[in-house]
């Protein structure tokens, strides 16, 4: 994408607040770009705000949003719109995770899952793909998850929301090359943010091998997005899983994966 002196490209990132999110901002940040950082802590999207303003001097602007009520999502791109800040790139993190039997999960917990992680992102691309359609550039960011590839006991639902992000993102990569917008989606492993506490998962031996620090999975995202790849599996041992995913029986590397995730 064409970087203007004058003009900043704006990079709205969902989830700003902790994790991967804190990253994309941070590095992005030291680029130089101009941010919008939504999420729902209001400190902590200030405290990191005013942290980049000082060390990279780049405008940000904050934004408390429940992006579960998909009218908070409209009035923001609404709010946005009104101060004449066009998006140029999107990140579509925010998202969070559930382990444990299907069954005994409340209903509540699943179903709000599924409305974040599925409309909720379903929503946000929507409304600023459309935009990016009419000025015939943009770059798009979903963070799906390593867990898209294939069904996961004890992740039941979360997997399917992050199968769900994965397709979402190959068939729009597609669709939308020809409006000038690429869409590329992060698939990470397990990595050490906030996921796993808000997740109440249990991180087992081999989890604790496999897990990567946000630093260089958002790397990896950014690298991709920038080179317009239809998707991104970041770190070594996590594109090995997934190569061992295509090339083995469906009961093997589900008993595999369900071994890891769950001990
Ligand atoms: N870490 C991993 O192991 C891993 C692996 C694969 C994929 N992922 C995916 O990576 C993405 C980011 O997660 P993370 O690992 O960085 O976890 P995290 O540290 O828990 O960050 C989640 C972010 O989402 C925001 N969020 C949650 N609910 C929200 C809502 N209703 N409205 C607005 N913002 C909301 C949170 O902010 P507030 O609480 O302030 O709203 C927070 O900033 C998620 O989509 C997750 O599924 C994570």
């Amino acid at each position: 994408m064409h970087i203007s002196s004058k003009i900043p490209t704006w990079i709205l990132i969902t989830g700003a607040s902790s994790g991967f999110g804190e990253e994309f901002a941070r590095q992005y940040a030291e680029q130089g770009h101009a941010l919008v950082l939504v999420a729902r802590r209001l400190d902590r999207l200030q405290a990191l705000a005013e942290t980049l303003r000082q060390q990279h001097g780049v405008q940000v602007v904050v934004e408390q949003v429940d992006l579960s009520d998909i009218a908070a999502v409209v009035a923001l791109h609404e709010r946005l719109r009104e101060r004449g800040i066009a998006i140029d790139i999107l990140i579509n993190n925010a998202g969070h995770g559930l382990q444990g039997p299907f069954v005994d999960s409340k209903l509540d917990a699943a179903l709000a899952m599924v409305q974040l992680d599925i409309a909720s992102l379903t929503a946000v691309t929507h409304v600023f793909a459309q935009d990016m359609r009419a000025r015939k550039h943009g770059k798009i960011l979903l963070v799906a998850s390593m867990l898209a590839y294939q069904g996961v006991e004890s992740f039941a639902v979360y997997a399917a929301a992050k199968a769900y992000v994965l397709r979402l993102g190959e068939a729009l990569h597609r669709e939308l090359k020809r409006e000038g917008i690429t869409v590329t989606a992060l698939c990470p492993g397990l990595s050490d943010t906030g996921f796993s506490k808000a997740a109440q998962q249990k991180i087992t031996p081999m989890l604790k091998l496999l897990m990567m620090k946000p630093a260089p999975v958002v790397k990896a995202g950014i690298r991709a997005l920038q080179a317009g790849r239809m998707s991104i599996v970041p770190g070594f041992a996590n594109k090995f899983l997934v190569a061992f995913t295509w090339a083995t029986p469906r009961w093997l590397h589900q008993a595999a994966m369900s071994q890891a995730m769950n001990g």
